[in-house]
C-alpha cells in the first residue's frame, strides 16, 4: 500500500505522468525514515530535514507536520512488518518541459514502505570493504535531492570492486559515503566531519554522536584529512537502513587490524541498547 497524490493504492497501480519534473529533471527531494516496532524513529527530525531540503530547492511544503505524521502512520499501519522504512518523495510536479519553475503546479507526493532489514551479523563481525573516490557532487549535499546520479555512479564503483561503500574525499578531506555518513577512530578518538553544505546531516550520525557524548566516549567533530582516513584505527558507516557498520578494508588495504575495533564494539552495544529502549518506543519517548 503506497500513497500517491491524495490516494492510497497498491504500488502496481501507481502511475506518474512522463512530464513529472522528478522524471524529467530529478527536480525533487526525499526522506528515508526508519520505523521500529511500528513507530517512526525521530519523525520530527526527519520532517525538519525535509523542510530544509524543500527550502533548499524553493518548493513549498505541501503538508503540515501533523498531516505528514498522519500519512506516515497510515502507511505504517497498511504495511506488514514491525520494522519498516518509509520512503517519502516530493517533486515540483507535472509541467511542460522548461527548466524554470512552473507556475501554479501541484507537487507530486509519493510515500511507500519497505521492510527494514538489519545488516546481517556476519557483516558486523567481519566488517565491510570500502573504496575511496573524489567527491564530484555539487555544493549542496545537505539537500536530500532525488537527483542522485553522482551517488549512483559512486556507489556502483564500490559494487564493481566487491565493496559495500565509496568514501568520498573533497580537496583532501573526508565528506561522507555515497549513501551514508562516515566516522573515523584515530588515536582512540572518535572523529566525525562537521555538518556543512558538503554532506547530508544524517539522523543516525546525530544518534552516534549523542551516544558518544552520553557515555563519555572521547569524540571530536572536525575536518578529517585523507591521511587520517587512510591511517585510521577504525572506520564506520552509518545510515537509517545500515545503522552502524564497521569498514575493515579500504581500497584493498586493512583498516587498523582489519577487524572491527573495540570502539565500534562499544558503540554497537550502545546503539542496540538505545534501539531496544528508545527507538522502539512511541515518539514522545524518543
Ligand atoms: N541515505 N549521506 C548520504 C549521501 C545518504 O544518502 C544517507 C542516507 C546518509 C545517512 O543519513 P541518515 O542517517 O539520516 O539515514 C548520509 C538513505 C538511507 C538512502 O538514500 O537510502
Amino acid at each position: 500500500m503506497i500513497y500517491l497524490n491524495g490516494q492510497f493504492m497498491p504500488i502496481e497501480e501507481a502511475r506518474i505522468p512522463v512530464l513529472d519534473r522528478g522524471f524529467i529533471f530529478g527536480d525533487g527531494v526525499y526522506e528515508v525514515i526508519p520505523v521500529y516496532s511500528r513507530h517512526a524513529f525521530r519523525l520530527a527530525e526527519h520532517l525538519r530535514r525535509l523542510q530544509h531540503s524543500l527550502d533548499g530547492i524553493r518548493l513549498k511544503n505541501p503538508h503540515s507536520t501533523t498531516e505528514w505524521a498522519a500519512l506516515i502512520n497510515r502507511i505504517i499501519e497498511n504495511n506488514e512488518g514491525e520494522d519498516q522504512y518509509i520512503y517519502l518523495h516530493i517533486t515540483r510536479g507535472v509541467a511542460k518541459r522548461d527548466h524554470a519553475f512552473p507556475k501554479d503546479v501541484q507537487p507530486t507526493v509519493f510515500l511507500m514502505s519497505n521492510p527494514l532489514i538489519h545488516p546481517a551479523a556476519d557483516l558486523r563481525e567481519t566488517g565491510v570493504a570500502a573504496v575511496t573516490a573524489t567527491d564530484n557532487r555539487w555544493l549542496r549535499c545537505d539537500i536530500k535531492a532525488i537527483s542522485l546520479l553522482p551517488n549512483v555512479l559512486l556507489r556502483q564503483m564500490a559494487v564493481d570492486a566487491n565493496a559495500a561503500e565509496t568514501l568520498m574525499l573533497r580537496e583532501g578531506f573526508l565528506t561522507e559515503g555515497a549513501a551514508s555518513n562516515i566516522f573515523v577512530v584515530y588515536n582512540d578518538i572518535l572523529l566525525a566531519p562537521p555538518k556543512s553544505h558538503l554532506m547530508l546531516p544524517g539522523i543516525t550520525y546525530d544518534v552516534v554522536l549523542e551516544l558518544a557524548e552520553a557515555n563519555s566516549m572521547q569524540h571530536e567533530v572536525r575536518e578529517i584529512s585523507e591521511y587520517e582516513v587512510r591511517s585510521a584505527q577504525e572506520l564506520w558507516m552509518t545510515s537509517s537502513t545500515k545503522e552502524v557498520l564497521p569498514i575493515t578494508s579500504l581500497d584493498g588495504k586493512p583498516v587498523g587490524t582489519g577487524k572491527p575495533g573495540h570502539v565500534y564494539h562499544r558503540m554497537y552495544a550502545l546503539y542496540q541498547e538505545y534501539k531496544a529502549e528508545i527507538m522502539r518506543a512511541p515518539a514522545q519517548n524518543q
